[in-house]
């Protein structure tokens, strides 16, 4: 399917954004911490043409069953949104309602969405849907919003249109990520650093082992984290859990119940791990930062108890085989997790999970390197 065989004539332009894999600091986003991300070789292209009209068509290569979905300008709401389609339209009505644009004057679009980023391995394929739209309409329409503001227009859409209360780490890494660096982002100030990776100088590579196990935020676990993190911050007098450092840790064992303080644990070591991850990064390389991914792993497992038995494995087989690093990558409960791996040993430590995940009885993971490639742009 393309936007000619769906609308008939040519599009006039088109954007891509890309998906993102955490290098580290998971969950710490909501809790105006930090997190190091990158964006990967991995797209979503939405083709466009201005409308002179006020209506919005969305059509997609992945649901070629239904006709395009369209909406006026001037019906733009959550509740006239659903399916996949509210990730392109909540962006519209984000972009008013949180960015305050003035779209009484403006015309619709003719919208045409194709992706290459495996939809629910937690590679945010909907981040990058969200952020192709966000930068096309805000050119398109000159609107003026910097990519910080559309991070947060794509987290607003993500929060209120498409109904997930996720934080802000998977558009700011799909629209600020740098070819072979990471993005080293306060998700507080949104002040943010471009770190190097320098993974082809060091002879190494990123393996994603997709264990294609279902995560599901909205519904699931995710939500439950977040009440936890904001129970710990005010039980602790802080506003968010990025006020805590370390050596806080011993009296938050004494005031939180043993459920909490793990979960409060799990957050303040990761914002640690992070500072960390981005030092020794540039004091010694990407070869150096193995433990800290696995000791962040750990932590998911057993203090914040977002892995399952498919990511662990994953993670255990990867490590026995030679990997540098290996942890779960994104909101958890399955999903996908990241190998940091020689460029040689890439296709043995790829067998060594399959045929782990085959003894063990799991679905066959989908397994596949990445490299971290530029954020969104006019293509
Ligand atoms: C999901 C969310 C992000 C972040 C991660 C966990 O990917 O979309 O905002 O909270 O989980 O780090």
């Amino acid at each position: 399917m393309t936007f000619q065989q769906v609308y008939g004539y040519e599009p006039a332009v088109q954007y891509s954004a890309p998906g993102r894999v955490n290098l580290i600091g998971e969950h710490t986003d909501y809790n105006d911490g930090y997190v190091l991300p990158f964006a990967i070789d991995r797209r979503t292209t939405a083709s466009i043409a201005p409308r002179e009209d006020r209506v919005l068509r969305v059509a997609s290569a992945f649901d070629t069953d239904n006709p395009p979905v369209s909406l006026s300008l001037d019906e733009l709401a959550p509740d006239r949104m659903d399916g996949w389609s509210a990730y392109v339209l909540g962006i519209a009505w984000a972009l008013r309602e949180q960015a305050g644009a003035d779209l009484s004057d403006k015309t619709g679009f003719d919208v045409f969405i194709e992706s290459d980023v495996p939809v629910g391995a937690g590679l945010s394929s909907s981040a990058a849907i969200e952020c192709g739209v966000a930068l096309a309409f805000n050119d398109l329409w000159e609107l003026g919003l910097d990519r910080k503001s559309l991070a947060r227009v794509g987290q607003y859409s993500e929060n209120h249109a498409v109904g997930a209360p996720t934080g802000i780490m998977d558009q700011s890494a799909s629209l600020l990520g740098e070819q072979d660096a990471v993005v080293f982002l306060d998700c507080r100030t949104l002040d943010t650093a471009v770190v190097d990776l320098a993974l082809e100088a060091n002879g190494l590579e990123v393996l994603v082992v997709d264990t294609r196990v279902e995560h599901a935020h909205a519904t699931g676990g995710y939500k439950a984290r977040r009440d936890s993190c904001e129970r710990g911050a005010a039980a602790m007098g802080v506003e968010a859990l990025r006020d805590l450092s370390v050596d806080d840790l011993h009296r938050a064992q004494e005031l939180l119940d043993d459920e909490t303080f793990r979960r409060v644990r799990h957050v303040v070591t990761e914002d640690q791990r992070v500072l960390d991850t981005v030092r020794t990064l540039r004091e010694h390389g990407p070869r150096a930062i193995g433990s800290l991914l696995v000791a962040s792993h750990e932590s998911m497992r057993d203090d914040f108890e977002i892995s399952v038995p498919e990511l662990d494995l994953a993670v255990t087989t990867a490590m026995e085989h030679g990997a540098v690093g290996a942890r779960m990558t994104g909101g958890g409960f399955g999903g996908a997790a990241i190998a940091l791996v020689d460029q040689e040993a890439r296709g043995a430590i790829a067998d060594a999970v399959t045929a782990a995940f085959a003894a063990a009885g799991y679905r066959e993971p989908n397994v596949f390197t990445v490299h971290a490639a530029q954020g969104a742009r006019r293509d």
